[in-house]
């Protein structure tokens, strides 16, 4: 597991707490009881920028909803069974899945209030003279 999910587990774990990760597992299980979901698919045969394009195009989408106080979470958890997806949403062989976006209005509920932990710019970034 990559370091920043490794945090981020332990740290979710522990504000939590057990009764809380239970519901947290029910949320995902229910894809955050949002309304709407957004799926990003791509053809198979464009080239391998569109991994730069994607990236950057989701974020845009997060960015332009929560200008309109719409609140968005990426989650694997959209995509855990692209066979499913790909029928219900009818997604042509021809095009790839990348993930999805779940959209909607965030509750009260704890979880909504929970701040992941930022890496310092200086643990990633490095700067050559
Ligand atoms: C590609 C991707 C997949 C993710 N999958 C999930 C997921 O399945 N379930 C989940 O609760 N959060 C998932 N997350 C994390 C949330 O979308 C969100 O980024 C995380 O809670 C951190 O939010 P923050 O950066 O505002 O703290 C995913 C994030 C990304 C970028």
């Amino acid at each position: 597991m990559a370091e920043n999910s490794r945090v981020w587990n332990a740290e979710i774990s522990a504000y939590l707490g057990e009764a809380g990760l239970a519901n947290f597992s029910d949320l995902q299980r229910h894809l955050f009881n949002a309304p709407v979901i957004i799926y990003l698919t791509v053809e198979r045969d464009v080239s391998p920028w569109m991994i730069y394009d994607m990236g950057a195009f989701s974020q845009s989408i997060l960015l332009a909803a929560a200008n309109e106080q719409v609140d968005t979470i990426p989650a694997y958890e959209t995509a855990k069974y692209p066979d499913a997806v790909r029928k219900i949403v009818g997604i042509p062989e021809n095009e790839l899945l990348i993930g999805g976006i779940a959209m909607g209005y965030r509750s009260e509920g704890m979880i909504n209030a929970f701040h992941s932990q930022r890496s310092s710019v200086a643990s990633f970034l490095t700067i050559k003279h």
